[in-house]
């Protein structure tokens, strides 16, 4: 499988000695893993919700014992969207979609339950008519899909548990405390490698509580290959406004995994906070980003309440340059890296070669990241 620009007509530079030959971002999305849909609370029962991930139309809900389902949104009679219709209670305690168009109806396997126009005698066999389904999964209160290439294709896996996750006293699931949504107008490939770049952050998230672009410090950051991406050692931080709230000797160790997941863990002796960015494809031209967090810092609780307009303003300013990007890349120009503030950015793309490779020939994936030591100033 190759990874190749979307735009065919303009020519790509050939690769000088020394480059990465996987040059060419914004190629195919990463597929056979799984994707957060979106957060568990935003999943309402008795509710349809029309989402669209890595191109394909899918309506979610919540089946009769609250677990969550999602098909294909493409009614297999005549194509209206099951998002537009409703949900039903069925007599055995479970839930049915109902098309809008011609009242349908399809069980959350996305079996056809009933068709109201057909009379009795009428032989039809229902169960011929089938909507494609999704496997989904529910934990640390958020819904993860799973995105095959195959539609017909099952997860070999589970979606990702992160190290250091807050686990509230007594609870096995990590209960999640606050979460921000925006959409970058972009491939995710940009997104998610605007995500692991170190060197915008004084640039483009200018803000009193981070330091400005002209207090540069040098940062000495320890790197190590992990199941599906490479993790930043926990390490004492340079210390900063937000580290102060919590307070105590701080840890921080930062991970990031396939296929667009970087998780920020941030610990003293007492409590622990985990900030999760998940970067999901719309479709090829545009993805969202949450940001979400967990914690058991009590004085996070009150800050909360005033903080929403800061980490508002942090996601838009990235969402703001990489429609800035979109400028400047729909001229297909050739793209640079330098040392050593771009090479997480070599490593994002060649685990996403490796992944669709390893996929592709069926085989298990090699992590083709090495242990590193990298250095930069922001
Ligand atoms: S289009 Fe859905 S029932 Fe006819
Ligand atoms: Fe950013």
């Amino acid at each position: 499988m190759t990874d190749t620009t979307s735009s065919a007509s303009a020519p790509t530079p050939a690769a000088k000695p020394g480059d990465d030959p996987f040059r060419a971002l914004g190629g195919p999305l990463i597929r056979d893993i799984w994707y957060v849909a979106m957060t568990a609370d935003e999943l309402k029962s008795g509710k349809l919700y029309k989402k669209k991930f890595l191109g394909e139309p899918i309506v979610m809900g919540r089946d009769g014992k609250g677990a969550p389902f999602a098909l294909r949104d493409v009614c297999p009679h005549r194509a209206v969207p099951l998002s537009a219709g409703q949900m039903l209670d069925e007599p055995d305690g479970g839930k049915t979609v109902e098309c809008p168009y011609h009242g349908w109806r399809f069980r959350t396997d996305g079996g056809c339950a009933h068709i109201p126009s057909l009379v009795k005698d009428q032989p039809f066999d229902l169960e011929k008519i089938r909507v494609r389904k999704y496997a989904l999964a529910e934990q640390d209160g958020l819904i993860w899909i799973y995105m095959p290439t195959d539609p017909a294709g099952e997860p070999d896996s589970t979606p990702p548990r992160f190290e250091n996750m807050v686990l509230l006293k007594g609870q096995t699931e990590a209960k999640v405390k606050y979460v921000q949504r925006a959409e970058l107008a972009c491939h995710q490939d940009h997104a998610v490698i605007g995500l692991l770049d170190p060197a915008h952050t004084p640039f483009v998230h200018k803000s009193p509580l981070w330091r400005s672009s002209k207090t540069l410090k040098e940062k000495e950051k320890h790197y190590a290959p992990s199941e599906m991406g490479f993790t930043m050692l926990s390490h004492k931080p340079v210390n900063s406004y937000i580290y102060n709230i919590i307070g105590g000797e701080i840890r921080v160790e930062i991970q990031f995994l396939l296929p667009g997941l970087r998780a920020e863990s941030i610990r003293n002796e007492k409590y622990g906070f985990l900030g999760l960015a998940a970067i999901t494809p719309i479709d090829e031209n545009l993805c969202e980003i949450r940001e979400i967090m967990y914690w058991d810092v009590p004085i996070l609780n009150l800050i909360k309440l005033i903080a929403r307009p800061f980490t508002h303003t942090f996601l838009e300013q990235d969402a703001r340059i990489m429609k800035l990007q979109g400028e400047g890349l729909s001229y297909n120009p050739p793209l640079m890296q330098i040392p050593d503030a771009d090479t997480l950015m070599v490593w994002y793309r060649r685990l996403k070669r490796e992944w669709m490779t390893a996929k592709a020939e069926g085989r298990d994936f090699k992590n083709p990241v090495k242990p590193a030591v990298l250095r930069w100033r922001t």
